[in-house]
């Protein structure tokens, strides 16, 4: 089984949704860039001090900043077993970055799905401030409107999922990250991954690819 994986996607391709799947059936560890900043900002430390107005407006964090964050991270004794990044690497040179710490990345798998479905499920997204679950207002709503099914938490929508910053976002990924997708074909270990299909689907094919 391929242990170290890199999800690579636009917004809203799936990316976390399929990750936390994923995790319940293999013992993997799930590491979000984007949940990581979220939390360092809820939490008003430097680094979030530093991240929140990049995160809020859609824009990129500086790639020195992401790239310690990480390497710290990948240092870390729980990453042994396996883990998925999730949001990193977003540029080539946060992917000349990652090569330079020298930890193997087993496959990259690069979700896909057209941008008006994207735009339409970013905007309809609402997220749980307690536990982070994710929901949708369009295709997985919660049993009652505003409230966690799991914990009963509050749900928000995101600042950067109003729909100029969604369309921003999306325009920042076709300049500064859809070029990894050649990056890592040239390396062979990247597995393309048709994301704009019913969740079991998805998850069927996810399954195969890294087996
Ligand atoms: P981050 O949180 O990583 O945002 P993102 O990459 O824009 O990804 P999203 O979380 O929006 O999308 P996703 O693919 O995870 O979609 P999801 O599964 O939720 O980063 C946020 C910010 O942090 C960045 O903008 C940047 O500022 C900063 N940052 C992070 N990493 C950085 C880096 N490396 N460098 C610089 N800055 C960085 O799905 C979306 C919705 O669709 C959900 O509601 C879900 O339920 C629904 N859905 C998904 N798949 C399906 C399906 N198959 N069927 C039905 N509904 C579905």
């Amino acid at each position: 089984m391929k242990k170290n994986i890199i999800f690579l996607g636009a917004p809203g391709a799936g990316k976390g949704t399929f990750a936390a799947l994923l995790v319940e059936k293999k013992a993997l560890l799930h590491i979000s860039t984007g949940d990581i900043f979220r939390r360092e900002i809820k939490n008003g430390t430097e680094l979030g001090k530093k991240a929140k107005n990049y995160v809020e407006s859609g824009g990129l964090v500086p790639d020195e900043i992401v790239a310690d964050m990480v390497a710290k991270r990948l240092s870390e004794p729980d990453c042994k077993e396996g883990f998925i990044l999730d949001g990193f690497p977003r540029t080539l040179n946060q992917a000349e970055l990652l090569k330079k710490t020298g930890v193997r990345i087993d496959a990259v798998i690069s979700f896909d799905a057209n941008d008006d479905l994207l735009i339409k499920r970013l905007t309809a997204r609402i997220m749980c401030r307690q536990c982070n679950e994710n929901y949708n207002k369009l295709f997985s709503p919660p049993a009652k409107e505003g409230i966690c099914d799991k914990c009963g938490g509050e749900l928000y929508q995101r600042k950067d999922d109003s729909l100029e910053t969604a369309n921003s976002r999306l325009a920042l990924y076709h300049k500064e990250t859809a070029p990894l997708i050649d990056f890592y074909k040239k390396g062979k270990i990247l597995f393309s991954l048709n994301s704009a299909r019913e969740k079991g689907e998805v998850m069927k094919d996810l399954l195969k690819l890294i087996e």
